[in-house]
């Protein structure tokens, strides 16, 4: 049977451990990703046990409590603490997710908190996000047209207006392109230099269906190709990770649908 070595600094060790007084009636510990490229050393878990009074009812909360008075060297992004900018997506109890929108009470025991999967790591938190965006720019995420410009702004139905925001509010526009969904896609592990990922196609889509925009044939002629689209195999994991409740793996399936009809 053939036997692989694991390169050196290939696992994850057992780091720190910061305990809370012994008169903290809630505590919670939280065991939280640590590398630093520069520094050279192997990846850690810290083991944090925070005095849940101390803090607020998410996650983020808790993250936040352990920057500010426990540990500043903690490293982790985040701006609009109310799940709208995206910023803070990362793997919560083996989930990924959104650190603000994330209870802590939901997680029973300790809650492990790593970057979101199969990324480059910045350092601790923090995934690179430069190759999914060039993967976004790289569908043209703006509204494109040859007809004259009217006199007034392009309007819209409701009707059509609905197909990108969703009769229930969760149509592809209201995407905050936080990557939970491509970072769970096996599909997208395995071929993210190639795959656009189900996240990237939800925007794909959201354009396609756009009624102002006219460049539909061109964007079809895109993604057709057997990696950049078809490397979706209908895992689902995108649809059922979404912290926002929505549904990337039917957006894949209309484009599907849209190249089989014109074929
Ligand atoms: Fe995030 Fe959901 Fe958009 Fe995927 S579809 S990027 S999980 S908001
Ligand atoms: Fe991946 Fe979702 Fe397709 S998990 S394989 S993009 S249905
Ligand atoms: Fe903006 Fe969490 S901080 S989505």
């Amino acid at each position: 049977m053939a036997q692989f070595t694991l390169p050196k600094n290939s696992k994850i060790v057992e780091g720190t451990k910061f305990t809370a007084e012994d008169d903290v009636k809630r505590k919670k510990t939280f065991k939280v990703y640590r590398w630093d490229p520069e520094g050279g050393e192997t990846p850690r878990l810290d083991s944090y046990e925070i005095d849940l009074d101390k803090c607020g009812p998410m996650v983020l909360d808790a993250l936040l409590h352990i920057k500010n008075d426990i540990d500043s060297t903690l490293t982790l992004r985040r701006s609009c603490r109310e799940g709208i900018c995206g910023s803070c997506a990362m793997n919560i109890d083996g989930t990924n997710t959104l650190a603000c929108t994330k209870s802590i009470d939901e997680v029973k025991g300790d809650v492990k908190v790593t970057p979101l999967p199969h990324m480059k790591v910045v350092k601790d938190l923090v995934p690179d996000m430069k190759d999914l965006y060039a993967q976004y720019e790289s569908i043209e995420p703006w509204m494109k047209t040859s007809s004259a410009p009217p006199d007034r702004e392009r309007l819209q139905s409701s009707e059509d207006a609905n197909k990108l925001n969703g009769d229930d509010g969760h149509g592809p526009a209201m995407c905050i392109l936080c990557a939970c969904c491509s970072t769970a896609c096996p599909s997208y592990w395995w071929n993210s230099d190639r795959f656009l990922g189900p996240a990237i196609l939800m925007q794909a889509w959201r354009w396609l269906t756009d009624s102002r925009d006219e460049a539909k044939g061109e964007r079809l002629d895109q993604l057709d190709d057997s990696f950049r689209l078809y490397r979706c195999h209908t895992i689902m994991n995108c649809t059922k990770t979404c912290p926002k409740g929505l549904n990337p793996a039917r957006s894949i399936a209309e484009i599907k649908k849209l190249l089989a009809s014109r074929a």
